[in-house]
């Protein structure tokens, strides 16, 4: 075992003892409550003396100033130009399981589309009895389903590979959001279109300029695929492919196709950029895993993290997190705050749905004392999240894609956290 603070590769055991030899912080306390004479009690506010706006005065409601932190934030140094750039999810800000649509990261490859709604069609063509072209008005004809899915990048906590790297859960895992989507059935529109029995698989393809496509098996096309057009209730956001996408539940987020323009049919797959030079895995013997679509189960602690370290001092803390499958649910979260010594069974919290976010909290004393925070996620299907090492002993050091191994956060006597690696 190993545990690694960025860069360096100090000695599990030693680490410990280090921690352990520190003078323990004042003894496990109970909740402070306002004192005497709290001026926030006592003075008159600003806002408990003039009137506040009216009505309409904000037509499009947008959070609180004092929450402008909340913000999606890049990395500038990870790509050349932010036009073919992601940036991510505040998950530390964040709390139930729902992804609020001004918060949801952005991948792009040519930048956002600003489609036009009245001059976007929807073309099906290739293996099928009848090429079609739909409007956005047509697409609504057709019967509607809403669903909560997860997307996740296959590059989500790629950099974390080879071990710690980045300070907060938003640039380790925030590549990732949770939406109510409101679509029909892709299954709808092939049937419409007529699939040839020859016609085993499709190619979605975007309307931005990169013209972004993917190939997917027809079987996953005719189980739970949608054409969205509607995300938490309203119309897609221009960065999430306004005004229809592919959503492609519980697989990598390459093949939820934005900005839909066309689908072709064919009879085998594409074998294009994004399936071949990009979203593989090379292995230790330079071959490359290929077609590895569904996201394997995954969890993060994202309070405590970096970006959300403990101010209240010693006492009752209130850790929580997110994990999700693409299998399936998630049934059970087990979290350690002694770096994999003890775990608990993690309370889950608010709806479990398939291929969705799931919350997860754990409530303890903190004796004051330095943590090492890890949480393990288990599927439905019984799949258990793994530590790095064992990823890294199947898949070797040269993979960026399908990280999902228990994530480490150090939390220091004052609070603070930092990325670490206990595999
Ligand atoms: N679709 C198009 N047309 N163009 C793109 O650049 N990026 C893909 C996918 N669909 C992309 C696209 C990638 S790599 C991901 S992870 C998801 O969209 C990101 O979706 P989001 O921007 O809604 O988070
Ligand atoms: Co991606």
């Amino acid at each position: 075992m190993v545990i690694q603070v960025k860069g360096t590769k100090p000695n599990r055991r030693n680490f410990l003892k280090a921690a352990a030899a520190a003078p323990l912080a004042a003894a496990a306390g109970s909740r402070a409550f306002a004192q005497d004479a709290d001026p926030a009690i006592v003075n008159k506010q600003p806002w408990n003396q003039y009137l506040g706006d009216g009505v309409d005065a904000r037509p499009y409601g947008m959070p609180s100033k004092f929450e402008a932190d909340v913000v999606r934030r890049d990395v500038p140094w990870l790509t050349a130009d932010p036009v073919s750039s992601v940036n991510f999810t505040p998950l530390h800000e964040l709390d139930g399981i729902i992804t609020p649509n001004g918060l949801c990261f952005e991948r792009h490859h040519a930048g956002i589309a600003e489609v036009d709604p009245a001059e976007h069609r929807l073309m099906i063509n290739g293996l099928v009895d009848n090429p079609i072209v739909f409007t956005m008005e047509d697409l609504m004809r057709f019967p509607r389903e809403n669903h909560v899915y997860f997307l996740e990048c296959a590059a989500n906590s790629g950099m974390e590979w080879a071990g710690a790297q980045l300070n907060g859960c938003q640039y380790t895992h925030g590549m990732i959001h949770n939406v109510m989507y409101t679509g029909v059935p892709l299954r709808l529109i092939l049937e419409e279109a007529g699939v040839k029995t020859a016609g085993t698989w499709i190619l979605p393809e975007g309307a931005d300029a990169s013209g972004m496509t993917r190939s997917i098996p027809m079987e996953k096309a005719m189980d739970d695929c949608l054409v969205a057009f509607k995300m938490n209730g309203e119309a897609l956001r221009p960065e999430q492919g306004y005004p229809v996408r592919l959503v492609v539940p519980g697989w990598e987020g390459n093949m939820w196709v934005k900005w839909l323009r066309r689908i072709e049919v064919g009879d085998q797959p594409w074998h294009h950029r994004e399936e071949t030079s990009k979203y593989t895995d090379l292995l230790e013997n330079g071959q490359a895993r290929r077609f590895t679509w569904e996201m394997d189960a995954k969890s993060v602690i994202t309070n405590p993290s970096p970006q959300a370290p403990i101010t209240h001092g010693p006492g009752p803390t209130v850790l929580t997190g997110v994990a999700w499958s693409g299998r399936g649910t998630i049934p059970r979260v087990d979290v350690t705050i002694d770096g994999g010594m003890t775990w608990h069974q993690a309370r889950m919290s608010g709806p479990s749905m398939d291929k969705s976010m799931h919350r997860f909290y754990y409530e303890f004393d903190w004796d004051g004392s330095p943590l090492l925070l890890q949480s393990r996620a288990h599927d439905s299907t019984g799949y258990v999240q793994p530590t790095k090492d064992m990823l890294r002993e199947v898949r070797g050091e040269n993979s960026i894609y399908h990280n999902n191994g228990i994530q480490t956060w150090y939390v220091a006597e004052d609070g603070s956290a930092e990325n670490v690696e206990v595999s």
